[in-house]
């Protein structure tokens, strides 16, 4: 017989397209790692997870794939998503689960049944147990500190790296809402292309998204550091010339993230419309970062956009608080209010 019964453990998980974070019930946030893996390429053996595999994109170490098992928020490489959840899982529980622990993680507002199955067979194939899944709009307005008992609409725009989730939230429900493939991959990609064409210099998607973190702005007064072209490849002969036209091409990359959000806003009620001009939308996840980005959303849309304090981790902190209080969680976790 079991000396210690060994009690069954509750888990929030964000599978996100950048970063997978784990929360315990009972212990708070243990595991924050890249959604990276590395395999040997040859028998697909795992070498390297998280921050680790992280280093080796873009190296082109030869015998080596470096694999991001998601695209735009869903699981795209179901194998590689398997092996890598289910080494978080266990670094996060610090050994293999007994008994299959119930997840809670977050979908794409408007999951399709597809995208919905293949989060959460990845998951029990991982070794979870009960997997419920959230809208992540929902998760980032808990995670923002939106009160979940009013019936006010909000609006929660969170654009990680590779989805855009946006929803209006009222009464702890998803009133409206849309998942978008767009997010700061796309960004990266768009600077890796322009790059390219204009300056005829090929990096890699590490080394762009380095850029937009650096020198990435949507007005000219907000730009960062200068990027030169000697900065974007070794040995290059341009000397100090300079990149130009970052501003211009992350003002023009984000424009179908305001047009569908204004679709969204323009099929509400008058009154619904009415109560979110009244009060300050909220944009999380990693491109709320991004310099002027609330101030474009705010101007595009008519609207006052602010930061949420930690965007990075909303999901998360969304995911954990409903762990942390299951019963409050009704409609096929649909809703969440007390
Ligand atoms: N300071 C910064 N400025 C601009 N972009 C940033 C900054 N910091 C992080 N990012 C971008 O934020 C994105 C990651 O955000 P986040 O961690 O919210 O994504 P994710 O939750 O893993 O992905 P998703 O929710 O789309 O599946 C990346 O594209 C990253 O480059
Ligand atoms: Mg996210």
């Amino acid at each position: 017989m079991l000396r210690l019964l060994p009690w069954k453990r509750r888990l929030a998980i964000d599978v996100g397209t950048a970063t997978c974070h784990i929360s315990v019930q009972g212990a708070g946030l243990v595991v924050r790692e890249p959604t990276v893996i590395a395999f040997e390429t040859e028998r697909r053996r795992p070498i390297a997870y998280g921050s680790e595999a992280k280093q080796m994109l873009d190296r082109e170490v030869s015998d080596v794939e470096v694999v991001r098992p998601l695209t735009g928020g869903v699981v795209a490489d179901f194998d590689a998503a398997v092996i890598l959840l289910r080494h978080l899982i266990h670094k996060a529980l610090g050994h293999r689960p007994l008994i299959a622990p119930t997840v809670v993680t977050g979908e794409p507002t408007r999951a399709t049944q597809v995208e919905r199955r293949a989060l959460m067979n990845a998951l029990k194939a991982a070794g979870a147990g009960e997997v419920i899944t959230v809208p992540r709009a929902l998760a980032g307005a808990i995670g923002a500190g939106v009160p979940m008992d009013q019936p006010q609409c909000r609006l929660i725009v969170d654009m990680g790296a590779g989805a855009t989730d946006i929803g209006v939230v009222s009464m702890g429900m998803v009133a409206a809402g849309e998942s978008l493939h767009f997010g700061g991959d796309d960004l990266d990609e768009a600077i890796r292309r322009y790059a390219r064409r204009r300056y005829r210099i090929g990096i890699g998607s590490a080394r762009a998204e380095d850029i937009k973190i650096m020198a990435g702005a949507l007005t000219q007064e907000m730009v960062g550091e200068q990027v030169r072209l000697s900065d974007l490849q070794d040995g290059d002969n341009n000397g100090g010339q300079k990149l130009e036209g970052i501003v211009e091409l992350m003002r023009a990359s984000l424009k179908p993230v305001a047009a569908e959000v204004l679709w969204i806003l323009d099929s509400l009620p008058e009154r619904q419309l009415d109560e979110i001009t009244q009060v300050d939308s909220i944009l999380t996840g990693g491109c709320a970062q991004l310099r002027g980005i609330t101030d474009l959303l705010s101007e595009e849309l008519a609207l006052h956009f602010t930061p949420a304090p930690d965007p990075m981790s909303c999901t998360i902190l969304g995911l954990e608080a409903i762990l942390n209080d299951l019963e409050a969680l009704s409609l096929d976790g649909r809703r969440f209010t007390r």
